[in-house]
């Protein structure tokens, strides 16, 4: 209906608490919330603040009861395995109290934290429910992140158990998870009592002795575990993301929250009804994988789809509409990155032509800004709505989307359309006034935020007050830059700080420059985004030397390129970096990032009134010109 868009994110920031309240009656709850939000301790807020419930019984125990048992919750579809596994319900609710009684077995209970570190396979999903089913808080830590990484994250986080795997497949290669689990744990400074590791029979992991438990044997050996109260305010998880240094933001998300938003988002939002088939071709190391893989679809009583493979090469460009067809899949997510790499290999769509996608009904994208050329190809060729949607970590869900259960909006491309019902976004321009139309400015959203949203961060509501709460009193600070035009659209145009985006993975430069300067030979080092055709942004470092360096230019490129694989990991995709004289700067001694980053990008910069030497920047331009970027320099407007 004309305007019930509107009406609906009128009514929700009107009337926040009946809003919210009545969405919070599609969720089960042992005991009902005393109080919808509470925000007395402003610019902290409490959503559903007496109530009881448990996310696992939501996710699977509920569904049972209501007649879903045989109905498939997952299908576990690897390309990369060459296999199709479904659980129905009852069958992965039986799975996940069996594992839950022993993780039980292993001293873990309300409010343990438990790491995940585990490849695409059902046993991650499993160990999340298994988690949530004790009460506890699981921190899944993305394959693709090096021991380093996950030691940081057992340090900040201190599990009592770690699950894992032992091995990952990555298109031409095994990823031996074990020997990275036991790098990290040897660097933490806390230590695991346990670590549960699935063994799969592509490579068999060594075992710690006392220490080390197959997951076989204790699932085998464990009795189920019931669900465990918690109160709506406790943590359901920790999920880390990069911040501006190397010590990652360990964002919490609240119980209560978490269902009520998640389920409401699945007929609201993506437009899906309980028992359809839902797929996020995404990995549960993500948001996007604990929101849309494993728990808005279960929460919704929905088919969800977990995929081990890529967009391309797993065996073809053509592997996503052939699970669409297999699985019957009504509506997909995925990252535009993801779309460009099938284009790239099958521009005209060919491979789509094969398969039967009579039931797909919508694409969703986000994780990256959505180029309007893969939004043109995606309604071009899968015929179906391509819908940009805007979110991040600590949101938890979408903040701006077409919502295709409400009222589908004209599409702009390039705009994820108008924030979703419960977002009050913002635009604040440099006068730190709101924004006109069209003008350009950080993008904020109004506090309180709704249901779901990231209420602090692990243990640090120091960092979570600095880091989005200050700069803009009364607003969280999302860290994108944009602007909202005429018609009420967002434009998201970039970040405001030292995170880039690569291949749909939010990463830090401020963390890759950290390594850098750890080398020897390193003086001093800068490290930034450059467009990339497929993945968006990739990173490229920027060295000066020391005088003193004994290595030549090259070897150091060389050394720096494998120091950050081997601290941050390969999902960095810290392939280039380059040695120059000098780093540009303002005369205070900031180096010029943004400059220099437009310099490679070929977009028109001004010089920067406080620019120390300007002769730099020609310097810069040619040393990026050796790379391949820059190539239509032209110096300052
Ligand atoms: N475990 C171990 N290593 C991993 C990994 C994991 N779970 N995931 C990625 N890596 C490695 C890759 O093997 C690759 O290593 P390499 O340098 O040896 O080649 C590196 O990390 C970069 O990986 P990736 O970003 O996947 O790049 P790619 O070149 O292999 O593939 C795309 C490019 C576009 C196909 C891929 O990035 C993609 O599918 N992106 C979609 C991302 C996405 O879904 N994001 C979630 C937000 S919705
Ligand atoms: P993450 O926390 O990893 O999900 O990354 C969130 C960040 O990715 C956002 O703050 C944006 O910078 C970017 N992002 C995600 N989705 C979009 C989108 N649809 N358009 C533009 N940028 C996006």
């Amino acid at each position: 209906m004309a305007g019930e868009f509107d009406r609906l994110h009128r009514e929700s920031l009107e009337n926040p608490h009946d809003f919210w309240a009545n969405a919070a009656e599609e969720v089960f709850w042992y005991r009902k919330w005393d109080q919808v939000l509470d925000d007395s301790a402003a610019p902290f807020s409490r959503w559903f603040v007496g109530g009881r419930t448990n996310t696992a019984y939501n996710a699977l125990d509920r569904h049972i009861l209501d007649g879903r048992g045989d109905q498939v919750a997952l299908i576990y579809d690897s390309p990369v395995t060459d296999t199709v596994t479904r659980y129905t319900y009852s069958e992965l609710r039986d799975r996940v109290a069996r594992f839950a009684g022993a993780l039980r077995d292993l001293g873990v209970g309300y409010g343990d934290r438990v790491i995940i570190y585990m490849p695409m396979i059902p046993e991650a999903v499993i160990a999340m429910l298994a988690t949530a089913r004790l009460g506890a808080v699981h921190s899944v830590v993305f394959g693709g992140f090096a021991p380093h990484e996950l030691a940081t994250r057992i340090d900040d986080c201190t599990p009592k158990c770690i699950v894992s795997a032992s091995c990952g497949i990555e298109p031409g290669r095994l990823v031996p998870y074990k020997p990275l689990l036991d790098a990290a744990i040897d660097h933490a400074a806390h230590k695991p009592d346990h670590c549960v590791i699935f063994q799969r029979p592509m490579a068999e992991a060594e075992m710690v002795a006392g220490r080390d438990l197959d997951w076989q044997a204790v699932e085998t050996a464990a009795a189920p575990a019931d669900c465990v109260e918690v109160e709506a305010t406790d943590p359901c998880y920790i999920l880390y993301t990069s911040g501006t240094t190397g010590q990652p933001k360990g964002v919490v998300r609240p119980t209560g929250g978490h269902l009520v938003a998640l389920k409401w988002s699945m007929p609201h939002i993506y437009g899906v009804q309980p028992g359809e088939v839902f797929w996020a071709a995404s990995d549960v190391g993500w948001v996007v994988g604990h929101s849309y893989i494993v728990y808005a679809p279960l929460f919704h009583g929905c088919t969800s789809v977990l995929f081990e493979g890529k967009p391309v090469g797993t065996p073809d460009a053509g592997t996503f509409w052939r699970v669409i067809a297999d699985h019957q899949v009504s509506v997909m997510f995925t990252a535009p990155t993801a779309i460009r790499a099938i284009k790239k290999e099958d521009p005209d769509g060919a491979l789509l032509a094969r398969h039967d996608l009579s039931r797909f009904r919508a694409q969703f994208l986000a994780g990256e800004r959505c180029d309007p050329d893969t939004l043109a190809w995606c309604e071009t060729h899968l015929k179906v709505p391509a819908v940009d949607h805007w979110w991040q970590t600590e949101s938890g869900w979408p903040i701006v989307s077409n919502c295709l259960g409400i009222e589908q909006l004209p599409v702009k491309p390039g705009s994820p359309t108008k924030p979703v019902p419960g977002w009050d976004v913002q635009v604040i321009n440099a006068e730190g006034q709101r924004a006109a139309a069209d003008e350009i400015g950080a993008i904020v959203i109004k506090l309180p935020m709704p249901p779901g949203a990231l209420p602090t961060l692990w243990q640090n509501d120091q960092r979570f007050i600095e880091s989005y709460l200050t700069e803009f009193p009364g607003y969280y600070q999302t860290g994108d830059a944009g602007f909202i035009d005429g018609d009420g659209y967002l434009h998201v145009m970039s970040r405001t700080d030292d995170i880039i985006n690569v291949a749909g993975h939010r990463l830090s430069t401020g963390a890759m420059e950290e390594v850098l300067a750890a080398h020897g030979d390193v003086a001093e080092c800068a490290v930034i985004g450059v467009a990339d055709a497929l993945k968006g942004q990739v990173p490229l470092g920027f060295l000066v030397l020391k005088d003193t360096a004994d290595k030549a230019d090259d070897e150091v490129t060389r050394d720096v390129v494998a120091m950050v694989r081997q601290q941050i990991g390969p999902v960095a995709a810290f392939k280039q970096a380059c040695v120059v004289g000098r780093l540009p700067k303002t005369r205070s001694g900031k180096i010029l990032r943004a400059t220099m980053q437009k310099i490679a990008d070929n977009e028109a910069y001004k010089m920067p009134a406080t620019i120390d030497d300007p002769v730099i920047l020609d310097e810069i331009a040619g040393a990026l010109q050796a790379l391949g970027y820059a190539d239509d320099h032209k110096g300052a407007s």
